[in-house]
């Protein structure tokens, strides 16, 4: 991917900020986790039937959505238990303090 596929979250100090953190980004709403010592980045809607992920757990790599338990990768978006549904997902940059997202794949 280009540089140029980077998008800008404007207004939000990565350092500071409270995960999961909402953001919109390229016309979807995403949310960021904290994973460790790093932000991964998800879409916010649950590919599946659409439930907020937000209150998703978080099991080291992986999403577990709150509503039917499916579970997602955030390096690729796969989902582990329901082959076939899959979550578009986000490399996450804070760079200079600037927080940047661009969706992987
Ligand atoms: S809505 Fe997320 S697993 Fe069903």
């Amino acid at each position: 991917m280009a540089e140029s596929d980077w998008i800008v979250i404007e207004g939000v100090n990565p350092a500071t900020a409270q995960y999961p953190l909402g953001v919109a980004a390229g016309g979807e709403e995403i949310l960021i986790f904290r994973v460790g010592a790093k932000l991964c980045g998800i879409q916010r809607i649950c590919p599946h039937q659409e439930a907020d992920l937000e209150g998703g757990k978080v099991m080291g790599e992986m999403l577990k959505c709150p509503h039917h338990g499916y579970i997602f990768r955030f390096d690729t978006g796969r989902c582990l238990n329901f082959p076939g549904v899959n979550a578009d997902v986000y490399e996450v940059s804070t760079d200079n303090d600037t927080l940047r997202v661009r969706r992987r794949t």
